[in-house]
């Protein structure tokens, strides 16, 4: 273990916006990270835990320690109420494990397929594709806080976990370093074929009864939809699809009737941002290296390896024509840093 100065941290975010970080450590077990958190402790220097870099934007050079996240393995623990525990390393790269799980006959993440990224980061944004949720399948998280070392479990509802969101999205929640993820999957968990296009193509596939065939379907799907980012910078959807009321959204309708939306249990609208930024004429933009991904208009894309600034830039410009002309705030979904 040692500590790498003046690191490079544009070859390790997706979006490869150029930026420095002043040291970086990275940590394979938990005695490393737990002698790295005691040395920072004695620092006041600010302290960024990464992953995979595909939900972080470096909009500046980051003025203290980064410890990038690199334990490994996985445990199954049979359990009798309903599938076994599956407890996997934070660093462990999350398609991977994906079908590290369906090649033991697991069924329940195959929607979750190809989301670039590792284990540790997915429930911070309670990462989502295709009809399933990362909280559909979590068993736990554990954790150790980076002030006080305490290292413990978060159950299912202790992680609040909402559309993108979760405690560990928030300040306090911030403070705890995630260094295993544990799931409850099952044999005979039902496939979920709600997302209309995933259906059709598995329909005209046969109808496969295997979880194995989903995820090659639903890779297909994200390969068509979205840029690789080792071929075209990006972050995923740069920004949540926004909800509004049911009020705000008939208006909406009324002036909009194409306007894509889904209905929520509580009569309020979530809509599809990709839609509302397409409907502004951004989608397929590029200046200046940075730009809208012309296949989905939700996803920026950075093929110039633009600072973050400039990638800031767009999309404050997205969220002002999209405010101006439908009334609707979009909320940036990675990490600006
Ligand atoms: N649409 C457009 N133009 C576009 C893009 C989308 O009109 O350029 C409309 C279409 O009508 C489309 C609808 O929006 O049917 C929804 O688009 P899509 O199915 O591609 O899903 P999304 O709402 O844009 C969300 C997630 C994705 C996830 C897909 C599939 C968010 C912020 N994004 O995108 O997640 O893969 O659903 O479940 O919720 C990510 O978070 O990085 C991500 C890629």
């Amino acid at each position: 273990m040692y500590w790498e100065l003046n690191a490079d941290l544009a070859t390790r975010h997706t979006m490869g916006c150029p930026a420095r970080g002043e040291r970086m450590v990275s940590v394979t077990n938990i005695g490393d990270i737990r002698r790295v958190l005691s040395e920072l402790r004695a620092t006041s220097s600010p302290v960024f835990v990464l992953g995979g870099g595909s939900n972080v934007v470096f909009a500046s050079d980051f003025p203290g320690a980064v410890i990038k996240m690199e334990n490994r393995g996985v445990n199954v623990e049979a359990s009798d109420s309903g599938g076994d525990i599956v407890r996997t390393a934070a660093g462990e790269n999350w398609h991977e494990f994906v079908w590290w799980t369906l090649e033991r006959g697991y069924v329940g993440l195959e929607n979750l397929a190809l989301i670039p990224g590792t284990v540790g980061a997915a429930p911070i944004q309670n990462i989502g594709a295709y009809g399933v949720e990362l909280k559909d399948r979590l068993h736990s998280v554990r954790a150790i806080h980076m002030d006080t070392l305490e290292e413990r479990a978060f159950s299912l509802p202790e992680c609040r976990f909402g559309y993108r969101d979760s405690y560990f999205k928030s300040e306090p929640g911030r403070r705890w370093l995630i260094w295993e993820v544990a799931f409850r999957l099952s044999a005979d968990a039902p496939l979920v074929l709600e997302y209309a296009e995933l259906r059709r193509r598995w329909e005209s596939a046969g109808a496969p009864g295997d979880a194995s065939a989903v995820a090659k379907l639903v890779e297909a799907i994200r390969a068509e939809k979205l840029p690789n980012p080792a071929q075209v910078p990006n972050s995923g959807s740069f920004f949540k699809n926004p909800v509004v009321s049911g009020a705000h959204f008939l208006a909406l309708s009324e002036k909009f009737p194409e306007i894509v939306s889904f209905p929520l249990a509580d009569g309020s609208r979530k809509l599809a941002a990709g839609w509302l930024i397409q409907a502004c004429g951004w989608k397929g933009f590029l200046e200046n290296g940075v730009g809208v991904y012309p296949k989905q208009a939700l996803v920026l894309i950075n093929p110039g390896h633009k600072s973050g600034g400039e990638v800031k830039m767009l999309a404050s410009r997205i969220q002002a024509s999209v405010e101006e002309r439908f009334g609707v705030s979009l909320e940036v979904e990675p990490l600006i840093l």
